[in-house]
């Protein structure tokens, strides 16, 4: 066993996993988290991702014991006081899903992607997404939703609101399993 100490979604948790335990499996089966799926568990197709120090991972393709000390955030924190993250909304509001299997991924790979381009083009956001497979919607709608959450998160000084950079620089409560 190896202790790990994490914050995901804004908890602090401290726990001894198994050396080869995947990060997914950490967060699904001891943080009950299951908000991030799992797909593939090969790395293909996406549907596991997670904010790893506000970068994108696939967290099947990471362990837990890697993230020792690190921040983690999941689709389940994104929501701010009953409100969707931006980009959850927009993938609501353009009907970005049809199974729903997907979108955890497809969300925070799109966070990510609005992060480095705030203004991405249709191609830049195909680009962006390209290591997350739908098998429903045939992108479109994705893709649009993406774009349309690129216009109502830019802000007069063009930086875009990110709620997720909101929830880190925030202190982090204690607890956890
Ligand atoms: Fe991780 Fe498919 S489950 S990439
Ligand atoms: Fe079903 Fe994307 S909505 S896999």
């Amino acid at each position: 066993m190896a202790q790990v100490r994490v914050t995901v979604d804004g908890v602090e948790y401290a726990d001894d996993v198994e050396p080869r335990m995947l990060l997914v499996q950490y967060l699904r089966e001891r943080l009950g988290k299951t908000g991030t799926v799992i797909g593939c568990d090969t790395s293909n197709c996406g549907a596991c991702t997670v904010h790893l120090n506000g970068q994108s991972v696939k967290s099947c393709s990471v362990l837990a014991v890697q993230v020792d000390g690190s921040e983690v955030m999941t689709i389940e924190g994104l929501a701010r006081d009953g409100q969707l993250h931006p980009v959850q909304q927009a993938f609501n509001d353009n009907h970005a899903l049809q199974c729903g299997y997907c979108t955890p991924g497809m969300i925070m790979q799109s966070i990510d992607l609005l992060g480095d381009n705030p203004d991405p083009s249709e191609l830049e956001v195909r680009h962006g997404l390209e290591g997350n497979l739908c098998r429903c919607t045939g992108y479109q709608n994705i893709v649009r939703a993406v774009r349309d959450a690129a216009q109502k998160m830019k802000p007069a000084s063009g930086t875009p609101d990110t709620a997720e950079s909101a929830a880190t620089s925030a202190s982090v409560a204690g607890g956890g399993s």
